[in-house]
């Protein structure tokens, strides 16, 4: 079927208000939690980047901020379940406390490889933060340390999230029907 962004229909889920207020919640918590022990964020492109640009202004701690680029599927009933690296980290994480930024938790593919993954770099402690998590969809025992919203399962962009690389520039969270 065609994908035509002009025709699709986009209900707000999470409105800008409620996105900032969480995410100010989610600072503060982050910051008592690490008080006094630098940070290592970790932000996985290419979803998480605009929750990770407001979640550090946030924290109120000494932190670092390294990438790692993920391709991940781009149509929701088409998941491939694979995950690959396509730029890694800049920078060890052996014996940091490391943050893993998330834009959202699904099946739990994603997060099960890159934990994995991180962990191999010994790192001195690793938790996630994700924006949102779709927990009726798992599929592998994984769960996040933070969680911005739980929600249904239904296909969300905006803020970051995209469907085939559009919508990452909404200010809010939209449910993305496709028209038929
Ligand atoms: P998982 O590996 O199934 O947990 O999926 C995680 C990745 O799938 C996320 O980082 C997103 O890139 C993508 N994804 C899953 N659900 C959605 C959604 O509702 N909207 C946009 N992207 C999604
Ligand atoms: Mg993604």
């Amino acid at each position: 079927m065609a994908y035509d962004a002009q025709h699709n229909d986009l209900e707000v889920l999470l409105d800008t208000e409620t996105l900032a207020r969480r995410v100010r919640e989610l600072g503060a918590q982050i910051s008592a939690d690490y008080r006094g022990r630098p940070l290592r964020l970790v932000g996985i492109l290419k979803g998480a980047w605009v929750f990770l640009a407001d979640l550090i202004r946030h924290l109120d701690l000494e932190l670092t901020v390294d990438f790692l680029c993920i391709a991940s599927y781009a149509n929701h009933s088409h998941p491939t379940g694979a995950v690959k690296i396509t730029k890694d980290l800049d920078q060890s994480i052996e014996g940091l406390d490391v943050l893993v930024v998330e834009d959202i938790l699904d099946t739990g593919d994603t997060f099960e490889y890159l934990r994995g993954l991180l962990e191999a770099h010994k790192p001195r402690s690793l938790k996630v933060v994700t924006l949102l998590d779709k927990p009726s969809r798992r599929v592998r025992p994984v769960q996040a340390d933070y969680v911005g919203f739980t929600i249904a399962d239904v296909f969300v962009v905006g803020y970051g999230l995209d469907y085939a690389q559009q919508y990452r520039n909404l200010p809010d969270v939209r449910v993305l029907r496709k028209s038929q």
